[in-house]
C-alpha cells in the first residue's frame, strides 16, 4: 500500500494522542484512505525524556530541517504549542510546500491570515480543527455541513477549565480559589491558569470561529473579554434562585449593522441545553438561517479527543493530497463594525451597608439613567454588609455604566461586586 509520510512537531499530550490513534486505528485509516500513514520524524525539545509510548529509535529530532527539508514528508503536524517558535515552524513548513495541520489556537488566532495567505501562495492546505474545542468538529461543521447557511449566532462554552471550575462552584458550593485548586490537581488547569481564567483562551477560539463563520478577522486582543475570577459562590446561588446558571460564554452574533463579539460570564436559563454542559465539557450552540438551532457537545481537550480532530484533518488532506487545494475562503468580506455589547438584561450585585432607604436611593438613580428594573433581591438583613441584587430590563450597557459610576460614590455602597449579562437564549 502507498504511504503518506508525516512529520510531527511535538510529542506531548496531543502528539502522543495522534501517535496512538495512528497505531490503534490503522485498519480504519487504510480503509478510509486506501493508503497508509507513517510518522517519519518527530521534533521534540528533549529527546532524552522518558516517554510513555513506544517509538522507533532515531525517530526523534531537535532539528526542524530534518522534517521540512525531507522531500518524502507530505504533511507537517504542529502540536508543540505556544506562539514562538511554532509560527516560524508553520511558516517554514508551508514555504517548503508541506501541507500543515495544527492544533495551535494561539498561533492561528494571531497569525491565521498570514498563514492562510502563505498556504494559498504555495498551493498547500492548512487545517486546524483541533484548535477550537479539541475533539468537537466545529470547524468542519461550519465550513462544510453548514456552508449553505448564513450563520446568525454562535454561543459556546469553549473553555473546559473554567467550565469545570464553575460546575464545582455550582454543584459543590466551592469558592473560586478552591475550585481552581481542584482543577489544577486534576490536571485540567495549568500551573499558570491565567490564559483560561481571564478568558484569553476563549478569545483565541472565538477569534477563529468568527473568521470562519463571519469571514471577519478579529485579533484575540480586540475581543472584549472578562474571565471568571470575580464570580463568587453567592452569585451562583442568587442566579440559581432566579432561574439561571452562570457560564463563561464566547459569543459572536450578527446584528443588523454590527457584529457582537465577546467572552464573558453570563446568566443563562437553567433549562437551556448549554446550562447542562458540566465539568470539563465544551459545547457550541449555533444558529443558522437555514438549519435553525443546533448544538455540538463533547470533549474540548485531552490527548485522544484532540488527537481525533488532528487525525481528521490529516485524513482530509490525505484524501485530497494530489489536489493541493487551497483553504482560503473566497466569500466576500462583510463590512461590519464590531462591538462588545450594546444592550441587554443585566444582573448587578452590590454590597451595601444595611441602612434604611439604600435600595430606594439606588433604584431612583438607575431610573434617572433609564435603567429600568425587572426585580430586586435583598437578603441577610441586619448584617454589616448585605447583598443587593438588581435584575434590569433590556437596557443600554453604557447607561448602566454611567449610573454605576454615580452609585459607587454613595457612602452606603461598599462595592459593586458583580455585573453580568443575562442571556435569554
Ligand atoms: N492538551 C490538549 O488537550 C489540547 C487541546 C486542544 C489544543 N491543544 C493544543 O495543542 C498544542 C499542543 O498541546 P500539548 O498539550 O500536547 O502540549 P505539551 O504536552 O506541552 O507538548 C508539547 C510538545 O512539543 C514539544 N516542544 C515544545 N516546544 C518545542 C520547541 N521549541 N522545540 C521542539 N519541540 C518543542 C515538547 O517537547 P518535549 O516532549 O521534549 O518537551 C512536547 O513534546 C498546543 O497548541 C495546544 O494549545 C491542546
Amino acid at each position: 500500500v502507498e504511504k503518506i509520510k508525516i512529520g510531527l512537531l511535538g510529542l506531548g499530550n496531543v502528539g502522543s494522542g495522534v501517535w496512538n490513534i495512528l497505531n490503534q486505528n490503522e485498519d480504519e485509516i487504510v480503509n478510509f484512505l486506501g493508503k497508509k500513514l507513517e510518522v517519519k520524524k518527530i521534533l521534540v525539545r528533549n529527546p532524552e525524556k522518558v516517554r510513555e509510548i513506544n517509538i522507533p529509535e532515531n525517530i526523534l529530532t531537535t532539528d526542524i530541517r530534518q522534517i521540512i527539508e525531507d522531500p518524502e514528508i507530505d504533511i507537517v503536524v504542529e502540536v508543540m504549542g505556544g506562539i514562538h517558535p511554532a509560527v516560524e515552524c508553520l511558516k517554514a513548513s508551508l514555504q517548503n510546500k508541506k501541507h500543515v495541520v495544527t492544533a495551535n489556537k494561539a498561533a492561528i488566532a494571531t497569525y491565521g491570515q498570514e498563514l492562510h495567505q502563505l498556504a494559498l501562495e504555495q498551493g498547500v492546505q492548512l487545517r486546524y480543527e483541533a484548535s477550537v474545542c479539541g475533539g468537537i468538529p466545529i470547524i468542519n461543521t461550519l465550513k462544510n455541513g453548514l456552508a449553505a447557511n448564513k450563520i446568525e449566532e454562535i454561543v459556546g462554552i469553549v473553555n473546559g477549565t473554567t467550565n469545570f471550575i464553575l460546575t464545582q462552584m455550582s454543584n459543590q458550593g466551592m469558592e473560586f480559589e478552591e475550585a481552581l485548586k481542584l482543577a489544577q490537581d486534576k490536571g485540567y488547569a495549568e500551573a499558570d491558569p491565567s490564559s483560561d481564567i481571564y478568558g484569553e483562551d476563549a478569545a483565541f477560539k472565538l477569534s477563529i470561529l468568527t473568521s470562519i463563520a463571519f469571514n471577519k478577522n478579529i485579533l484575540p486582543t480586540e475581543i472584549p473579554r472578562e474571565g471568571v475570577t470575580k464570580i463568587s459562590k453567592k452569585d451562583i446561588e442568587y442566579a440559581f434562585q432566579l432561574g439561571y446558571k452562570i457560564k463563561l460564554l464566547a459569543t459572536v452574533a450578527r446584528h443588523k449593522d454590527f457584529l457582537e463579539c465577546h467572552v464573558q460570564p453570563t446568566l443563562i436559563p437553567k433549562t437551556h441545553p448549554l446550562a447542562a454542559v458540566n465539568d470539563e465539557f465544551n459545547a457550541l450552540f449555533v444558529k443558522g438561517n437555514a438549519v435553525g438551532e443546533l448544538m455540538l457537545y463533547g470533549k474540548g481537550a485531552g490527548s485522544l479527543a484532540t488527537g481525533s480532530a488532528v487525525m481528521g484533518d490529516i485524513l482530509s488532506i490525505g484524501k485530497n493530497i494530489e489536489i493541493k487545494a487551497q483553504t482560503v475562503t473566497t466569500k466576500k468580506k462583510e463590512d461590519i463594525t464590531l462591538i462588545g455589547e450594546g444592550s441587554g438584561q443585566y444582573y448587578v450585585r452590590f454590597q451595601v451597608k444595611d441602612h434604611p432607604g439604600v435600595l430606594g436611593k439606588i433604584a431612583t438613580l438607575l431610573g434617572e439613567y433609564n435603567v429600568s428594573l425587572e426585580s430586586v433581591v435583598q437578603t441577610g438583613r441586619n448584617e454589616e454588609r448585605v447583598p443587593l441584587i438588581f435584575i434590569t430590563h433590556e437596557i443600554e450597557r453604557s447607561l448602566l455604566n454611567k449610573a454605576l459610576e454615580e452609585i459607587v460614590k454613595y457612602d452606603e455602597v461598599i462595592e459593586i461586586a458583580s455585573i453580568m449579562k443575562i442571556k435569554n437564549l
